[in-house]
């Protein structure tokens, strides 16, 4: 019965034991396969590859390079666009919605678009950017970087060689109105977008006026080309006499946005004319120029700046002097008149220059390009005052603008 009994204790307290066991091995089982599971689940998910039709491959290099994205932006469950930023510097993956696959810009426009695509890049190119720095950039052999927002494309363009080197990063917003037509995926159209141009003033930046008196001549006509060139304007004060002498050249700068000022008719001082000969001098000149570009003269500048009370008082317009004199006259050098521009020029200057000197024309390709890296925006005497908030006022002198 002892032994029995001792027999049933030592049964009892192993089946507990093998209760025990299969209890923990149950649980300790039962939860591994629910991790397993788990696993699986992943592993379905991942062998289909999406959620909600966007690849997980996409989730998950997001989720690598987190701390530089930018944005990441899905365009009609067709693409994402993933844009980041190391060290000032922007770097993309266009990637297949569905596949997660990575894709090149080439492969969403059309084969057969591919010429009229990249003529209309460049097109907006040399719409935003002076010719010396579009030029470089519509050649496409930096290094460029797409980044497809919801509405536009925008380029970044690294590592191109331009000389001088703007100091800002350089990229072109293309609006996809501009380039729906050669594109092979859906895109958002907004119905009011503006393309970017160089050419209007940003009064945030710095702005000058050039002026070149004496003319036109025969070097004005490829002086309003350089201007153009480099998204710049300025103000010519022409002499009546030479007004007749180069009707074409007056429309040619009229046309291109130029400003016409008067400098007299035939570069008398005005202090040794008489009152009514400097007016009927204005009077004729003035019909010159209107029959000509339909437009009289709103600015005067006297020769060598010579003027006083009387005359002032006589004449009913603003006179418009200057605060940098370049004296090109007497420095017939390139590098001189480029250098002393720039050791000198502040913004809301007025800068004299003439027209009439070959050197001084040429010049202007160096200044030019020089001012736009340094952030100094070109434009006329009329264009300068009213972006400082100023009117011209007739009978008052102005040699520069401040804010
Ligand atoms: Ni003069």
């Amino acid at each position: 019965m002892k032994f029995k009994l001792r027999n049933q204790y030592i049964t009892n307290v192993l089946i507990v034991i093998a209760l025990l066991l299969s209890l923990i091995f149950a649980f300790t089982s039962s939860f591994y396969v629910q991790k397993l599971s788990g696993n699986t689940t992943d592993d379905n998910k991942k062998a289909i590859g999406t959620s909600n039709g966007k690849s997980l491959k996409i989730k998950e290099y997001v989720s690598k390079i987190s701390d530089k994205l930018v944005a990441e932006v899905d365009i009609n469950k067709e693409i994402t666009s993933v844009i980041t930023i190391e060290d000032n510097k922007y770097s993309s993956v266009i990637f297949n919605y569905e596949s997660g696959e990575e894709i090149n810009l080439e492969s969403l426009i059309t084969k057969e678009k591919q010429e009229e695509f990249w003529h209309k890049v460049k097109e907006l190119l040399y719409l935003k950017y002076p010719k010396f720095i579009a030029e470089k950039l519509a050649c496409n052999d930096g290094e460029n970087v797409y980044y497809l927002k919801e509405n536009e494309l925008i380029i970044y363009y690294y590592n191109y060689t331009i000389e001088p080197m703007p100091k800002e990063t350089l990229f072109l917003k293309v609006n996809y109105n501009e380039i729906k037509d050669y594109l092979n995926i859906s895109v958002n159209l907004d119905s009011e977008y503006e393309n970017e141009d160089g050419s209007k003033l940003d009064l945030n930046k710095k702005i000058i006026a050039l002026t070149f008196d004496d003319g036109p001549g025969s070097y004005t006509q490829d002086l309003v080309d350089i201007l153009n060139d480099n998204k710049a304007k300025a103000t010519f004060f022409m002499l009546g006499k030479n007004i007749i002498k180069y009707p074409k050249t007056v429309q040619k700068v009229s046309d291109n946005g130029m400003e016409i000022g008067y400098h007299s008719y035939a570069h008398t001082n005005f202090k040794r004319q008489k009152l009514e000969t400097i007016k009927s001098e204005l009077d004729l000149s003035n019909e010159y120029l209107k029959n000509i570009t339909g437009k009289t003269f709103e600015l005067v500048r006297p020769p060598y700046g010579s003027l006083n009370d009387e005359i002032k008082n006589y004449l009913d317009v603003p006179f418009i002097f200057w605060n940098v004199d370049t004296e090109d006259w007497r420095h017939h050098d390139q590098k001189y008149l480029t250098d002393y521009v720039m050791n000198l020029v502040n913004d809301g200057d007025i800068i004299l220059f003439h027209d009439i000197h070959k050197t001084s024309v040429e010049a202007m390709n160096s200044l030019l390009p020089l001012l736009y890296v340094n952030g100094y925006q070109v434009t006329t005497v009329s264009n300068l005052a009213s972006s400082f908030g100023k009117t011209l006022n007739n009978k008052q002198i102005y040699r520069y603008f401040s804010r």
